[in-house]
């Protein structure tokens, strides 16, 4: 009788390729398992974690470097509420070193080259200025940087001929209360309260200006205790670069503008260019920066960054809400697997991973610092704050935010208009993302709450009092279709 050979027969030849298929999960297909726990409350666990090898942060949450969501604005909000913002490289090297420089002066404890004008400018002048730096205060000096007073948008307001000269209105020099260049922050805030005033502004002996201490800073601080500082007291920020075209005059620019690190940025990071521009830039800039690769999702893809000189690597090939390679290229690995194989091949090298899209709740961050990465970079869940950039537009009468993938059509026309020649990795063929609109959302800082809520309670159910204990202590179990419609709400319908 004739019928198939068994398996086992050696003479037929046996499948090796597809043997080789493994099966690789996300973060629906599995739990973390609760185990006993010594933690008594949520806020018992300790959420201080690096983003890259030098740069500690109090919470693991990074916002991604897309169009739509990192400009100065959402990196403020993100170093304030103890994470980091990554600046989008999708503008010229200027642009962005401007937006690194906004936030280095959103808040500090000193601003050091405070925002002035010239005696003989006219208030027109002066409340352009004022809103192009977007202050409410500017220091009047003289050509050697001396101070002569201070002039205020109160002072503006009550003199209504905008040509008036700035020295008709200013409080001048002798009525100002001021510090000198090594005033404490909590001298300075004793002579701000004494004063009734918000400014003070530093002088050396020779009255020419050292700096300024606003009461909105220091108060800001006291408040905001967890916030991401560099060693100056500045809010932290990182910028992205490309690995073509000027990504290396970029670099020296960012750096300048004191970005406290890089994130080397392209679609394929384990690419022979992708490695070779990583080498390059840490030639230039040697150590005065933490240099972040990606993205990859793979082990080899992760250690060759890492042995190129990246302090971080960043993690995530299509798990992206607006992505499309998966569909268009047929190409990523679920993110669950990936995180945990790239950080599983980084932890001897100590090289943190970032578990970069695909993050949808709390839920989902946990089990990514469960698989071992150290910190998120979000996209979608920060689309549609007020943070985000972007305008507001009306859809079906609901307000509602433009959200884009950076390998979008959209994206890639916006690039090239701009005339960014050198981002031919962004002009594919077939564009690998999609534009979208999202709701408009509550703050960024409450996203991060909830975000960083939801990993607090995923630790104390896995007995992890801190980052470094959850990447190590967590357990997972796979779960099936079952499994999943389980875990969502059901028999109910929502309100
Ligand atoms: P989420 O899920 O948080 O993911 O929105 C943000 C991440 O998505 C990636 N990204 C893209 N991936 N095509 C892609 O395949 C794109 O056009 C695209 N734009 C962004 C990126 O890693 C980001 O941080």
């Amino acid at each position: 009788m004739r019928g198939a050979a068994p398996r086992s027969d050696p003479s037929y030849p046996q499948p090796v390729r597809s043997a080789e298929i493994r099966v690789a999960l996300s973060y629906d297909d599995v739990m973390l398992i609760p185990q006993r726990s010594g933690i008594g409350s949520r806020a018992d666990v300790e959420t201080r974690t690096r983003f890259s090898r030098g740069l500690e942060i109090a919470v693991p949450i990074v916002s991604a470097n897309m169009d739509t969501i990192t400009d100065s604005n959402m990196a403020i909000a993100m170093a304030r509420a103890g994470g980091i913002g990554v600046i989008h490289r999708f503008l010229s090297v200027d642009e962005q070193v401007a937006q690194v420089q906004r936030v280095k002066r959103a808040e500090a404890l000193v601003i050091e080259d405070p925002h002035s004008v010239g005696p003989d400018a006219t208030l027109t002048k002066v409340q352009a200025e004022a809103e192009r730096h977007g202050v409410t205060g500017l220091l009047v000096v003289d050509d050697a940087n001396r101070l002569l007073g201070i002039v205020t948008s109160r002072d503006m307001a009550l003199q209504p001929d905008g040509g008036t000269r700035v020295t008709d209105v200013m409080t001048p020099r002798e009525r100002l209360v001021v510090g000198r260049p090594e005033t404490t922050s909590s001298e300075a805030l004793e002579l701000l309260r004494e004063a009734r005033v918000e400014k003070l502004p530093l002088v050396h002996d020779d009255g020419r200006v050292a700096g300024l201490v606003t009461i909105r800073d220091l108060t800001a601080r006291m408040d905001r205790p967890g916030a991401t500082l560099d060693a100056k007291g500045h809010l932290a920020v990182a910028a992205a670069i490309g690995v073509r075209g000027d990504f290396l005059a970029r670099a020296e620019a960012l750096i300048d503008a004191r970005a406290d690190a890089l994130v080397l940025d392209i679609a394929h990071g384990h690419s022979n260019h992708a490695i070779a521009a990583l080498e390059a830039v840490r030639r230039t800039v040697g150590d005065r920066v933490d240099l972040v690769a990606g993205n990859v999702a793979t082990p080899e893809g992760a250690l060759d960054l890492a042995r190129a000189g990246a302090d971080a690597i960043k993690v995530g090939v299509g798990p992206g809400s607006v992505c499309a390679t998966r569909v268009v290229a047929g190409v990523g690995v679920p993110q669950f697997s990936a995180v945990m194989d790239c950080a599983e091949a980084c932890r001897p090298l100590d090289v943190p991973v970032i578990a970069d899209g695909g993050v949808r709740a709390g839920g989902d961050v946990a089990k990514a610092v469960g698989a071992g990465a150290e910190t998120v970079m979000i996209g979608n869940l920060l689309a549609g704050t007020p943070e985000s950039p972007g305008e507001v537009v009306t859809r079906d009468g609901m307000q509602v935010k433009v959200f884009r993938g950076m390998a979008s059509g959209p994206a890639a026309a916006a690039r090239r208009a701009a005339e960014r020649e050198d981002e031919t990795e962004f002009f594919p063929v077939v564009p690998e993302g999609v534009e979208a609109v999202v709701p408009l959302k509550d703050a960024a800082r409450r996203i991060v709450a909830d975000l960083v809520g939801g990993l607090r309670s995923g630790m104390s159910y896995s007995n992890a009092h801190t980052i470094r204990e959850m990447n190590e202590k967590a357990r997972f179990v796979r779960i099936t279709p079952a499994g999943l419609r389980e875990s969502h709400p059901h028999g109910v319908s929502y309100r």
